[in-house]
């Protein structure tokens, strides 16, 4: 298979991810290489920001290929991905005339792509997408995989599903309008990849030349680690779709990720700016723990600074902490699981860790 086409492996519907540059002006071809037919009505959801930067060039592309599409906004931003903006979009299906047969186009970040997968998963009781993530994080992690949620006002992600899309398509190329600080919080993603699976990724990683190029969006670079990460992904997900089991490890550093995100606010800290600290006190308590070298999880917290992450766990209280861990989905019989490195490249899932090896990072 091409080296930038990689195959996500399912018992049922296996699809494809394709990343190329420029790829954003060829998406008519490439729907119709994997068999969509031009009569199929599609409807496209963005944001405003990204469908001023690429809507017309996409539409313009789909027309060449006479494609009937249309673009519908939703409004940007965390505290939207919810269930008004769901209902925004059955709206825009409705008004436009959705029917089975039609398809829908995910363009956009994880915002986007999550709450648009979740509404092509529940109309007319599920019908066709496609995924174009258009953030380094979307692209190397919810673009690829199938989670579709929206939030609940008691929590991140409460209401989804697992709906896998027909294909992935990635223009590296988008990235080139990406604020920086929304490109190094998705290069935490990467770094995780490293650490749970990808010793050579990590060390690619490492390298000042080869970060210098990524820092730089240079073409190859880029490539390559979005190419590397998707790999780990797609073959994790291929063993275990619904996050039975060893998918988990695809959450290394999101347990206090997400109590970061959530006592501090949505938007203070991004998330991968969230899962960064959460990495390194995973780290410390692996180290702790004498399952992982002090020398690995110094070079962890390095590398994750090196890319302008933070490490510093900001001020929280421990009892906010426990209550937003136990309505963690990660807990699973009244007992929290950690994900945890025990190697550089591989990591393991444990549910021995007592409240006081991990409350000590907190007030
Ligand atoms: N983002 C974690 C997963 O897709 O399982």
């Amino acid at each position: 298979m091409d080296k930038n086409k990689i195959l996500v492996p399912l018992s049922n519907n296996s699809y494809e991810v394709i990343i190329k540059q420029g790829l954003i002006n060829s998406i008519g071809e490439e729907l119709t290489r994997i068999g969509i037919n031009n009569n199929r009505k599609i409807l496209i959801v963005s944001n405003k920001e990204i469908s001023t930067l690429f809507g017309s060039k996409l539409l313009n592309n789909l027309k060449k290929y006479n494609f009937n599409a249309e673009i519908f906004n939703i409004k940007a931003g965390e505290s939207h991905k919810n269930l008004a903006s769901l209902s925004e979009i059955f709206n825009a299906a409705f008004e436009v005339g959705l029917d089975r047969n039609s398809l829908i186009i995910a363009l956009g970040g994880g915002i986007v792509g999550d709450v648009t997968g979740f509404a092509a998963a529940t109309w007319l009781r599920g019908i066709e997408y496609i995924q174009i993530p258009t953030t380094l994080l979307s692209m190397v992690d919810s673009s690829v995989g199938g989670k579709t949620a929206v939030n609940h006002p008691k929590g991140k992600n409460l209401i989804g599903a697992f709906y896998q899309p027909k294909a992935v398509f990635i223009d590296p190329e988008t990235l080139i309008t990406l604020p920086t600080r929304e490109f190094k919080a998705g290069m935490a993603e990467v770094i995780k990849y490293g650490v749970i699976k990808d010793k050579s990724l990590f060390e690619y990683l490492e390298n000042e030349k080869n970060r210098n190029k990524i820092i730089n969006l240079e073409n190859e670079s880029l490539i390559k680690i979005i190419n590397k990460s998707i790999k780990t992904k797609a073959r994790i997900v291929s063993e275990d779709e619904k996050e039975i089991g060893i998918r988990a490890i695809l959450n290394y550093g999101h347990s206090f990720g997400h109590v970061i995100e959530n006592l501090c606010g949505y938007g203070e800290y991004l998330h991968g700016e969230a899962i960064s600290i959460g990495m390194k006190i995973a780290g410390d308590i692996a180290t702790e723990k004498n399952l992982w070298s002090k020398e690995h999880s110094l070079r962890q917290d390095h590398l994750i600074e090196s890319y302008g992450l933070p490490t510093q766990t900001p001020k929280i209280k421990k009892n906010e902490v426990m209550k937003i861990l136990m309505g963690d989905k990660k807990v699973r019989n009244g007992k929290m699981r950690f994900i945890l490195p025990v190697e550089l490249g591989e990591v393991d899932i444990f549910n021995d860790i007592n409240e006081t090896q991990f409350l000590k990072y907190f007030d």
